[in-house]
């Protein structure tokens, strides 16, 4: 499973890359709005997109802001000028299917964004995006703890019996679980904020057995 990271912060973006183990990056505007550089450098978007694609080898989706038909095309076009890097992230209405197919074939790839339900998940495969992203996190904040993760079940379940070349990236990451259950049912990508990234390395138990063979080597040379 690939493991992205869920951020517009490039300081943050910078600490995980470093770590070795990140493949991509995923923004959103709420995440644009809450990166302290891009106000304070007063950059355009389309320059922090192409900051961030400087510091990641892999795959960054940025988001379009329109919404209807043609201008999310146009707008797809543009984001993805911004370096090969870029995935365009489109959001899951009619008009974002449609787009999805056009800049398809144009070779652009998208991401469809804000997936809900196994329906959304499925007319966006067959729109052709190179990943469909289902909310975790949001979708157990609307109804019940659990429906998130069982979401992700259900669409990896379906694309892989219809054999779809997309890949399902699962979103609004909250937790350790989150990120274990993803890799158990098999989803291509998870994308975590970087609080999720850091503790996958931590187990209170490694801790006290690192601790343990450090203090039992400094008995042993003396
Ligand atoms: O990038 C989209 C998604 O990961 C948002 O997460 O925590 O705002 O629901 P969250």
């Amino acid at each position: 499973m690939k493991l992205f990271i869920d951020s517009a912060d490039i300081e943050e973006i910078k600490q995980a890359v470093d770590t070795g183990i990140v493949d991509g990056v995923t923004t959103n505007p709420s995440l644009l709005a809450k990166s302290k550089i891009a106000r304070q450098n007063k950059l355009s978007v389309h320059d922090y997109y192409e900051k961030i694609c400087a510091l990641v080898g892999g795959d960054v989706s940025a988001e379009v802001i329109a919404t209807d038909y043609s201008a999310m095309v146009e707008e797809g076009r543009e984001l993805a000028n911004i370096s090969p890097n870029i995935v365009v992230k489109v959001p899951m209405t009619q008009a974002g299917i449609k787009a999805i197919g056009t800049l398809k074939e144009a070779g652009i790839r998208t991401n469809c964004t804000l997936i809900f339900s196994v329906s959304q998940a499925l007319l966006a495969a067959k729109a052709g995006a190179f990943y469909i992203s289902p909310f975790i996190g949001r979708l157990d904040d609307a109804g019940q703890i659990g429906n998130g993760m069982q979401l992700v079940e259900q669409i990896c379940d379906v694309v892989g019996y219809y054999g779809f070349t997309t890949q399902v990236l699962a979103a609004s990451i909250r937790s350790l679980q989150h990120v274990e259950q993803c890799a158990e049912v098999g989803a291509d990508v998870a994308t975590c904020p970087y609080g999720v990234l850091e503790a996958m390395f931590k187990h209170p138990l490694t801790d006290t057995g690192l601790k343990k063979f450090l203090s039992d080597y400094a008995e042993a040379k003396d």
